[in-house]
């Protein structure tokens, strides 16, 4: 598929809306322009951009957890008890079968859920329940809504959610490729990302505000800073070509606080930039950070541990939303109960931190110059490669590995990068592939690799190997 940066007609969004609908029957339930009056209805205490934008004004840090259940009523149940504990967004996560299009099988568990009085997906199927179910669960509820889920094939639960109040998704269609997609080519998952970002798109031009994650690259373990900054740079511009107006960048943390703090602050700085040369600098961009996205002890006191210290981060680098993880992480979906905990802790670091402020130390001042370096090479070349054009360069930087994500499980990656952390717990280069970096930059990261390799006695690839390993650092 040749996919190019081009705003879609409206005639190409409703040819895709109806193949979308005539995937479920729950799809004759819905109609473009109902939808658009209910959302018009919708107060902006309950938009989820609204809110982000009243945060950042205020200075205050929304936390928001993850939930997703078989059922309207288990999701009713589940997100009211987040809500109250102190919840500012809360999660739609859609099930996996949803998020494989096998709705037939989401609903046989609907059933089975129902029959065994527990959930049986790991998320709500938005598709199964419907317009009608969707709007029940939001009218349910007090605080704003954002669907979650990690696919190449998200628009038929995301066009689902949207009819039921939600106003805000996930994405990072190049995240969704190289994690979770390990056959589909990028082209076609920034396709299918494109519908989405002009399905909201087309909310935004008639009024009723939405909003789009630009999520950065959690491998589920380490991942180099400039391989977030410059996946959420382009979801940025892919989303804003399509009318998309709010973003929110979201930074997945390696919990090595100086380095973490210096790539929020480029994310920030460089998506803006980009954008503004790309002529979107009408776009409003919130900032996020995801608590640790790889793996958890199941111990739960360590999990706690860990979330904590990067909350303490988000803190310092002073971001309008934490996406917080529970203490029950490491053991499977969370419950209600321990999702709580989570938030609950989150707050309490937050108001320890209050008015606490990070020195700008010259180790942070180097960080934040390198990552900008890294970044700034990698999306010129991608630029470069396809003219101009951010899709297709994208694509054709895949192919020749200028783009290569560490440990992505998508075969079309080169798979030629390879990272490690230093003494800090910076994540480094140990192999720079074919990325398009100076030998400045290469010679950055070997230097500091080289002092751990020293006290630890080990070469790079006992590095590497230890770092996989290492649950709990
Ligand atoms: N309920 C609660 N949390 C969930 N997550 C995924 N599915 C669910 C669910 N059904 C969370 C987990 C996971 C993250 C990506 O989303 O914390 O690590």
């Amino acid at each position: 598929m040749n996919v190019i940066n081009r705003k879609w007609s409206e005639n190409e969004l409703a040819v895709e809306l109806e193949r979308i609908l005539s995937l479920h029957p729950t799809g004759r339930d819905f109609q473009l322009d109902e939808v658009l009056e209910y959302h018009l209805q919708v107060p902006n205490r309950r938009r989820v951009p609204e809110i982000h934008k009243s945060a950042a004004k205020a200075g205050r840090t929304l936390l928001q957890p993850r939930s997703g259940m078989a059922t309207v009523e288990e999701m009713i149940d589940t997100l009211s008890h987040l809500e109250e504990s102190g919840a500012d967004v809360l999660t739609w996560t859609a099930d996996t079968y949803c998020r494989r299009n096998l709705f037939e099988k989401a609903a046989a568990a609907v059933e089975e859920s129902r029959r065994l009085g527990r959930s049986v997906l790991n998320g709500f199927p938005s598709v199964v329940h419907g317009v009608a179910g969707c709007r029940r669960l939001f009218e349910a509820l007090d605080a704003p809504c954002e669907g979650r889920g990690a696919t190449g094939s998200p628009q038929a639960y995301n066009t689902f959610m949207l009819a039921g109040g939600v106003t805000s998704f996930n994405g990072a269609s190049l995240f969704c490729a190289l994690s979770v997609e390990s056959h589909m080519a990028v082209g076609e998952v920034i396709g299918n990302f494109q519908y989405i970002d002009r399905l909201l798109g087309w909310f935004e031009e008639r009024g009723a505000t939405v909003s789009r994650e630009a999520g950065g690259f959690p491998s589920g373990t380490i991942t180099p800073p400039c391989a977030s900054i410059v996946a959420s740079i382009i979801e940025c511009l892919l989303a804003a070509e399509q009318g998309v107006k709010n973003l929110c960048i979201a930074y997945p943390l390696n919990s090595s606080l100086t380095q973490d703090i210096a790539a929020v602050r480029i994310q920030q700085r460089l998506c803006a930039d980009y954008l503004e040369q790309a002529g979107h600098g009408d776009v409003h961009l919130t900032q996020a950070a995801h608590q640790w996205l790889g793996p958890y002890s199941d111990s739960l006191d360590q999990t706690f541990a860990r979330i904590c210290v990067d909350t303490v981060t988000c803190a310092f680098a002073r971001v309008t939303k934490i996406l917080v993880k529970s203490p029950e992480e490491g053991r499977g979906a969370p419950t209600k109960e321990s999702n709580a905990s989570g938030i609950i802790a989150t707050r309490k670091v937050l108001d320890l931190m209050q008015g606490q402020v990070f020195p700008e130390t010259e180790a942070l001042a180097d960080e934040m110059h390198i990552i900008e370096q890294q970044c700034r090479a990698k999306m010129d070349r991608v630029l470069e490669l396809g003219d101009g054009d951010i899709a297709r360069g994208t694509v054709i930087a895949f192919e020749r590995g200028v783009l290569d994500f560490p440990f992505s499980v998508n075969q079309h990656n080169a798979g030629k990068a390879m990272i490690a952390r230093d003494v800090e717990g910076a994540v480094r280069f140990i192999d720079t592939g074919n990325l398009p970096f100076s030998d400045e930059i290469q010679e950055y990261d070997r230097a500091r690799l080289a002092e751990r390799k020293r006290r630890e006695k080990k070469d790079d690839m006992e590095l590497m190997i230890d770092d996989l390993r290492a649950v709990v650092r």
